[in-house]
């Protein structure tokens, strides 16, 4: 199964023709034709316009839009169109619309105004996704299944009658019993011991902190209820249209979805970045969430949705400066996306998002944007070939939901300063600047291939997980405040990290949190670096007392209260750290040499080298024109030039090299999404 009506790297965006008259839509497709646009992601909105009333649909607005898409060569990344409810949906059944956690029932008038576990919202999706399905399954322009839009994006979690009964069901499945429950989420603390499941209720607004086991519970069932939306509509459209692939619009590293399961559910990932153009690492933050993107599926993705400029959702809307569009959808590109798509194609005239960017700008084909738009369809067309390719990655960062949950439980935990995604960037980072390839892998995943493997934070950790661990022949990385509890937020006894404690050879006597200004320094290779949002009491010795024996220590602190006691330390091959340091780059340089970790290619600072198949992608991230010198020749796809040698890339500008010794050309240019998995 493969987009098989498309083929090279996707270019489009978001098409809302229902906010415009019609004799703006022919203007419009004659534009996406001269753009070199080959996808438009339509509908995603168009609920109450597809369906006006119970059952009565109006398709022919969007046959017409169908037809004009096809005749002009741009396929359709259909929506099911679900992601509003119509109004006549909620006023008919107000049970609908969702409640938040104070009991407020939110209203009409934005969007995502459902509750995920109401079976009237579900019911009539799934007969819309029926209706769309049987409309448009053997319409030429459906190349893919867009379901819903960026769930979780407002609606995340309802707290209505209807969830708390869904609620319990779930929790009915997962812990058997109630006394499996009280058993799980320790309910002998504080007097919350249940006799019956009706008890049982969201964790809705309370007078203190919530049982941070019922809110880790309450966590893993909203991701799993909104995935059963995407199911249902899901289930549909493989009967009816069993070759369309189907994706959903991720968002990017997302705290509320656990993404590896919702990848499995569907056919392609696709996702939605909106890296900040006035952040100078907004570039280094969204190579992240492009690498997880790629190791979702461990397949080629779909950038679906970009800002061609500026967004319109936060406090200072800064647009992108000259050549940052393209970059950065070459960056995508070079993370192993086969498309850089876009919201929106033309800019709003009204609503919430009129001053958001998009490809055919208000200024219209006058304006800079309608020239970058040109220009960055003409330069994926020079990429066609790079569809499709894999890239190979020695390196594993791990990444698991639960224990994220777990970690940024409010009002529970030693410090609320360790945040997941700061810790995944503290070794990012550096391997970004180091220019070493990274996948992500989810606990428990496939680590043959990977030499090292970096696990920033296990807060959570199972004795499975440490197993799985344990067998890893690589290198492995440990951050702190790991192997502290198991799957029910049930802390370890003997000490973190728990399972791991034999593995590193190490125990945590305590935790040293420091609060925000305090610095614990530590010496690092002849270094003194400082260790700012938390440090751990080690002791080099298991929890009998006995000491490990071979466990080295690497680092030690250096004044303050932990004087002398052991920061970092190493048993075997696995590297453990009590604490953040403000670079780890020290460590890192040690472990990947003596793992024989290769960058991609030796570049100056600002300047990112990835590689896809025999493309060798450089991105000059800085203002300036950069130097670098080429390890291979190659033909620069963009100019056509071949380049060996010394280079320059002028600032914000990239080469994207055809490797001349890596074999021969690929002349395919097929589907970028034809079941990588087995290509
Ligand atoms: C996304 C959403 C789009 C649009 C865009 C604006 O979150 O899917 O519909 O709102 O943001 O940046």
């Amino acid at each position: 199964m493969g987009l098989t009506r498309v083929s090279g790297l996707l270019f489009g965006g978001d098409y809302n023709p229902e906010q415009w008259p019609e004799h703006v839509w022919d203007e419009d497709v004659r534009l996406m034709a001269e753009a070199g646009v080959n996808m438009a992601t339509v509908a995603v909105f168009s609920w109450s316009r597809l369906e006006p009333r119970p059952g009565e649909y109006d398709f022919g607005w969007l046959d017409r839009v169908m037809d004009l898409l096809h005749a002009n060569g741009v396929a359709a990344d259909l929506a099911t169109a679900t992601a509003t409810p119509p109004p006549w949906l909620v006023r008919e059944h107000p049970q609908v619309l969702p409640v938040d956690a104070t009991g407020t029932r939110l209203d009409f008038g934005s969007r995502q105004s459902y509750c995920p576990s109401s079976p009237v919202f579900r019911t009539a999706t799934v007969r819309l996704a029926r209706a769309m399905a049987e409309r448009y399954g053997d319409h030429p322009a459906l190349a893919m299944w867009h379901i819903s839009n960026e769930y979780a994006d407002h609606t995340l979690e309802c707290f209505c009658e209807e969830s708390a009964r869904h609620f319990r069901r779930w929790l009915r499945e997962r812990h058997g019993s109630v006394d499996g429950l009280n058993a799980a989420w320790g309910t002998s603390c504080w007097g919350q011991h249940y006799t019956a499941f009706d008890q049982v209720n969201p964790p809705r607004k309370a007078p203190g902190p919530v049982n941070p086991a019922q809110l880790l519970d309450w966590r893993r069932f909203c991701s799993d209820a909104l995935l059963e939306c995407f199911e249902l509509e899901r289930e549909v459209l493989r009967e009816v249209t069993p070759e369309i692939p189907v994706t959903t619009n991720f968002m990017s590293v997302l705290h509320g979805l656990d993404y590896w399961k919702w990848a499995e559910a569907e056919d392609v990932v696709s996702d939605d970045a909106y890296p900040d153009p006035a952040d100078p690492t907004s570039h280094v933050t969204v190579a992240l969430s492009y690498d997880l993107m790629r190791s979702l599926r461990r397949q080629p993705w779909i950038l679906l949705e970009q800002a061609a400029s500026a967004v319109s959702w936060r406090e200072v809307n800064a647009p992108k400066p000259p050549g940052m569009m393209r970059l950065h959808s070459l960056q995508a590109v070079a993370h192993g996306a086969d498309g850089a798509m876009f919201f929106q194609w033309r800019q709003a005239k009204y609503g919430p998002e009129k001053f958001h960017s998009a490809l055919l700008p208000h200024g219209g084909v006058a304006s800079r944007g309608w020239r970058d738009t040109l220009a960055l369809g003409a330069d994926l067309k020079r990429l066609a070939e790079v569809a499709g390719t894999p890239t190979t990655a020695h390196v594993a960062l791990v990444l698991g939901w639960d224990s994220w949950w777990g970690l940024e439980a409010p009002e529970s935990m030693p410090s609320n300063r360790l945040r997941l995604k700061e810790l995944l960037q503290a070794w990012y980072g550096p391997l970004h600047a180091a220019g070493v390839a990274v996948d992500l892998v989810p606990p428990l995943g496939d680590l043959s291939g990977y030499r090292v493997v970096i696990a920033p934070n296990l807060y959570m950790c199972t004795g499975e997980q440490a197993a799985w661990l344990e067998a890893f022949p690589g290198h492995l990385v440990v951050g702190p405040f790991s192997g502290v509890v198991d799957s029910d937020d049930q802390v370890h006894e003997g000490g973190a990290p728990g399972p791991l404690r034999a593995l590193l050879g190490v125990t945590v006597d305590e935790f040293w949190p420091l609060p925000e200004g305090t610095v614990q320094s530590l010496r690092l290779a002849g270094r003194a670096v400082p260790a700012r949002t938390w440090a751990e009491w080690l002791r080099v010795e298991d929890a009998s007392g006995d000491t490990f024996g071979d466990t080295e220590v690497l680092a030690r602190y250096e004044g303050g209260d932990l004087d002398g006691q052991a920061a970092i330390t190493r048993r075997g091959n696995a590297v453990y750290l009590g604490c953040l340091p403000e670079d780890v780059t020290p460590v890192l340089t040690e472990v990947l040499a003596a793992a024989g970790v290769e960058p991609v290619a030796v570049v100056p600072e600002g300047v990112e080298a990835t590689r896809r198949g025999d493309h060798l992608f450089l991105l000059n991230h800085t203002t300036d024109p950069v130097k670098v010198d080429l390890a291979e020749p190659g033909t620069d796809l963009l100019t056509g030039r071949d380049l060996a040698g010394p280079i320059e890339i002028p600032g914000r500008d990239a080469v994207v090299l055809r490797l001349a010794n890596s074999g021969a050309r690929r002349t395919d240019t097929e589907s970028p999404l034809t079941n990588e998995g087995e290509r």
